[in-house]
This record gives C-alpha cells, structure tokens and sequence, in this order.
C-alpha cells in the first residue's frame, strides 16, 4: 500500500482527533518529510487536514471523501465490498464494472466514483452525478439463482437502500416501482441492474447493481429541481456517504440471500408507493391508466386496466395517476 494511503488508514482511524508526524513516521517506517509529502497529496486531492504545531495533522470531521478506510470502518459484509476500486471521476461506474466482470471479476467487487461523466439511468436516460454530492456505485454480483430472477434484484435492491437510508439517517422512504427511492414525493435514488448471461450454463453469469443516491446536493438542475431530492434537503443535515455505502452493502448482502424464497418482498410491498393507487404506465408511446392491484413474488406489478382485464407487467415506465 502507498504511504499516502497508510496515511490516511490512520488519519480516518482517528477522525477529528490530532496524531503526531512523527508517531505516523515510526508506525511506518519512513521519514517526517515523506508524512509531510502525503499529507500535501491528500490535500490536493482535496481532503481537509490540519497541522497543528506540536500537535500533529488532523483528518477534520467535515470531510465526506470516500475511500476505503471510512468505507471499511462500517462494512459487516463477507463478500459484498470486499474488493474496492474508488475513482475521482468516470463516465459510468456500470460501464467499469461491465468490463471488469467479462474479465472476472470477483464476486461483490464494488466500484464507486466521486463524479460520473456519463453516468447511466434506465430507458437510455443520463443520471445526474456531480461531484462531492452523492454516491455512485456498482456492485457486481455472480447469483446462483436463475434468470427468472433477474428483475428481483433490482427490486430486492431497493428494499436494502431504503433500509440502509433509514438506518443511516432515520429518513423513511418509499420504493416507486421498479428502481426508484422516493421521499416525500420526489426521487432520492435510482437503480439500475445489467445483467450478463452466461450462454454455457444458461443462467446469469453476472449482475452489476448500479445505485446513485443524492445525498448532500443543495440544488438541483432546472429539469430535475421539482422532482428530485437528497438527504441534505430532507433533513437538513449532512451525512458520510463512506458510512451510507458500506450501509447499502450491509443491507444488500442480507437480502440478497432472500431472492430465492422472495423474503425480501412483503418489504418491498410494504414500501410500494404505487400498491392501492391509480397509475399510467407508459410503454411503446402508449400511456394506459390501471389500478395497482399488487407486486408479484417476482417484483412484477399486478395491475387492472379501466376495461377489467388483469395484468403483469416487467417493464416500462410507471408513475401515480393522481
Ligand atoms: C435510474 O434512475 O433510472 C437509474 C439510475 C442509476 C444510476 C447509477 S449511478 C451508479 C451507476 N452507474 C451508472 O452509470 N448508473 C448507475
């Protein structure tokens, strides 16, 4: 491992609290001036540190840098987030974890980035990633399980971020079928899942879950400013987002055990924001009004159009009719 990074294990272990350069220095094996040089790097890359004379450097507690020290500081899982791979910016931490899956990845590797370029939302829409706001994270995950149940991950997804948001910040949210987190009417997360299967074994080879969340955004573009919102804006406090993703993977890990006996879904139901209400689901530039019956074992929405006839619908878009 760098210096810098070893620098900064320690510098996070002791988060608001002063330790000295040169008890840094002999816990490493290396001199004051190559302390003094890693501080200078993590500055640049933007973390707030104080020197204090005689007192040493500070890692101050109003940083929300994510790296993997702080990330690990609250991960519980076995294998959700054990390989991490943290980028400033990128274009789409999906498309990164799309390619390191075809060349093996393992198992829960996690990808996350400070800032996406091209960040991806469902339907070919671009998902709104500024830096030092929000989370933007890819899992990649190998199911045992069959195809069938590719779209129960992403609503199994969902529950797991509620769940992590709630715990994390007390905040209560609803899921709007299939991949969104909503609060108090407007979006806060978005899901999306993209999953490879594998034309040997005839099942899913790999699923990457792709999750952003807006967590400490003061404002928003124009187009998104009256349907989209963060935790800062719900609750007018700031929150580390190094603690909210090893939150989202805590809670993933144990719901994804209960795909195959659907045990995650009665939550999801439960945080439907669609469930008893009149809808319009629009699909093939069509839109139609339906009455949301229910959501299946498989995460499909059970609806019944204003002629009477009944259906199960896996895709499109879906919003409140009132
Ligand atoms: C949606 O709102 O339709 C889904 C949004 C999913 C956004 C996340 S951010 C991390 C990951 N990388 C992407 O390019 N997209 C997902």
């Amino acid at each position: 491992m760098p210096v810098v990074e070893k620098v900064l294990e320690i510098l996070e272990d002791n988060r608001g609290r002063s330790v000295s350069g040169n008890k840094i220095a002999q816990s490493l094996g290396v001199t004051r001036s190559a302390i003094w040089k890693a501080v200078t790097r993590l500055r640049e890359d933007g973390y707030s540190v104080s020197a204090v004379t005689n007192r040493g450097y500070r890692l101050n507690d109003d940083n929300d840098m994510i790296n993997e020290p702080a990330i690990n500081a609250f991960l519980k899982t076995e294998s959700l987030g054990r390989s991490i791979d943290i980028f400033k910016t990128i274009d789409s931490t999906n498309d990164f974890a799309k390619s390191r899956a075809h060349l093996g990845a393992e198992h829960g590797a996690l990808i996350v980035a400070d800032h996406q370029t091209a960040g991806k939302g469902r339907m070919g829409k671009r998902f709104h990633s500024p830096g030092r706001s929000g989370i933007y994270m890819s899992v990649i995950v190998r199911p045992k399980f069959s195809v069938e149940y590719a779209m129960a991950i992403t609503s199994c997804t969902a529950v797991a971020v509620a769940e992590a948001i709630e715990n994390v910040t007390g905040l209560s949210c609803g899921v709007k079928w299939v991949n969104d987190i909503y609060c108090n009417g407007k979006k806060l997360c978005g899901i999306l899942t993209e999953a490879s299967i594998g034309v040997e074994q005839g099942g899913l080879d790999y699923v990457v879950i792709g999750i952003g969340l807006n967590v400490s955004n003061a404002v928003f573009p124009r187009d998104l400013e009256n349907i989209a919102t963060s935790l800062r804006l719900e609750t007018g406090k700031k929150f580390s987002r190094a603690q909210l993703i090893a939150e989202i993977l805590n809670c993933l890990e144990k719901r994804l055990e209960e795909i195959p006996t659907h045990g995650y879904i009665d939550e999801y139901r439960r945080r439907s924001i669609f469930i008893g209400h009149d809808i319009i689901i629009r699909k093939n530039n069509a839109a139609t009004k339906a009455k949301c019956l229910d959501i299946d074992n498989l995460g499909k929405l059970l609806v019944k159009y204003e002629d009477g006839t009944e259906a199960a619908i896996s895709s499109g878009t879906v919003e409140l009719a009132d």
